[in-house]
């Protein structure tokens, strides 16, 4: 699938801009605070719903102003499709296809599947484990609608039971209470573990070969899911771990402490491996990624890469662009040197000049 144009109205540093990108490599450069990120941040909106900062509402739009469009146009299977999002400050986000309105955010989901890469992603493997757990809901949340309404459903009912751990009510009642979100828990819990553990475990067969190309066969690379429960028994975990639970007020049993851990060659990468082993299996996971994806959509994903070849070295930048022949690039730089050595065509470039956009020749 490609994105064939995006139009921003009032969003980040942009009052208003146009983009039409060619279905190949388009390349956006510009000075540091020009609005490249808050670019591909929009096009990222159009396919999850939410931006890849975390970024509330107010944040997204154009400072002093109420409220902000984005109309973006895909095709897929040469069909076109329109996506508008209409954020406001203090409502709720409306968001549209080919002009219907849609009930929920989540319907959104699955309709243009894209891959961020930044050099946030690069420190993957070190960041905190909620960072891993945000991957994987990234990816699961585009690729199941079902996934999606679960995590949505599970996260609401671990606040209302974080909520009743801290107040101090009489135990009778608490604890007949605790047992009705202990039991919604697991109903939405559950499913999410399963989910995670078979996408973990594709996922981990594709990177070994991956990983073993980019490290000249010298690294074995496996993924391991370790689970915050075990499916089949959350709810009696749950139960048992209650009283410790009130006791920090919080929730020690479920999805939300699962954890995503990498081996190379039986050690810990986290613990043990290098910086550069760290981002090696960084990029091995970001390519397994692309491919996981596509076989999963038989189709395309819209590639976002977020200044992330300056911190490749050439052979790894090669590497991570050989192979992306049919798959449509959004890449962002600071300056053009990155890609005179480089062997693979650049369809459109593009200059970025505080949040004004220009189609530029490509050789001048
Ligand atoms: N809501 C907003 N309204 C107006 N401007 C904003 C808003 N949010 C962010 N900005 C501004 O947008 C500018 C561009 O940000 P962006 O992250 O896209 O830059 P960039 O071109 O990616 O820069 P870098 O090369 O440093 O990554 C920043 O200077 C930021 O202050
Ligand atoms: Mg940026």
């Amino acid at each position: 699938m490609i994105v064939k144009s995006i139009e921003l109205k009032n969003y980040r540093n942009y009052d208003s801009l146009l983009a039409e990108f060619a279905p190949g490599t388009n390349l956006i450069y510009g000075d540091n605070a020009q609005g490249k990120t808050n670019l591909l941040e929009a096009v990222f909106e159009c396919a999850t719903g939410s931006s890849h900062r975390g970024s509330r509402e107010r944040e997204l739009i154009r400072f002093d102003e109420e409220e902000a469009h984005i109309r973006l146009v895909l095709e897929r299977g040469g069909v076109p499709s329109r996506i508008d999002l209409h954020l406001r400050k203090n409502k709720s986000r409306g968001v549209a296809i080919d002009g219907v309105p849609l009930q929920k955010i989540s319907e959104l989901l699955g309709r243009l599947n894209v891959i961020f890469f930044s050099p946030e992603d690069l420190r993957i493997i070190k960041n905190s484990p909620q960072e891993r757990r945000r991957f994987l809901n990234i990816e699961l949340c585009q690729l199941d609608a079902l996934y999606t309404l679960r995590l949505v459903l599970y996260n609401k009912a671990l606040e209302q039971r974080n909520a009743l751990l801290k107040d101090p009510k009489d135990r009778k009642e608490r604890a007949a209470l605790l047992d009705v979100w202990d039991e919604k828990l697991s109903e939405y819990g559950e499913p999410i573990l399963e989910d995670r553990a078979a996408f973990i475990r594709e996922l981990g067969e594709i990177i070994r070969p991956i990983h073993r190309e980019l490290t000249e066969n010298k690294e074995d690379l496996a993924l391991r899911y370790a689970p915050g429960a075990d499916p089949g028994r959350m709810a009696e975990q749950l139960f048992l771990g209650r009283d410790q639970d009130i006791h920090f007020g919080s929730t020690s049993i479920g999805p939300h402490r699962d954890e995503l851990e990498f081996y190379i060659n039986g050690k810990d990468v986290k613990r043990f491996g290098s910086q550069g082993q760290q981002r090696t299996t960084a990029l091995s996971l970001k390519l397994a990624e692309i491919e996981l994806v596509k076989k999963k959509i038989h189709d395309t994903p819209v590639l976002l890469l977020d200044d992330v070849l300056s911190e490749l070295d050439a052979g790894r930048q090669e590497r991570l662009l050989a192979g992306l022949d049919k798959t449509q690039t959004l890449i962002t730089c600071t300056g053009l040197d990155e890609f005179v050595s480089r062997s693979r065509g650049v369809d459109k470039k593009f200059r970025i000049v505080e949040g004004k956009i220009a189609e530029e020749k490509l050789y001048e």
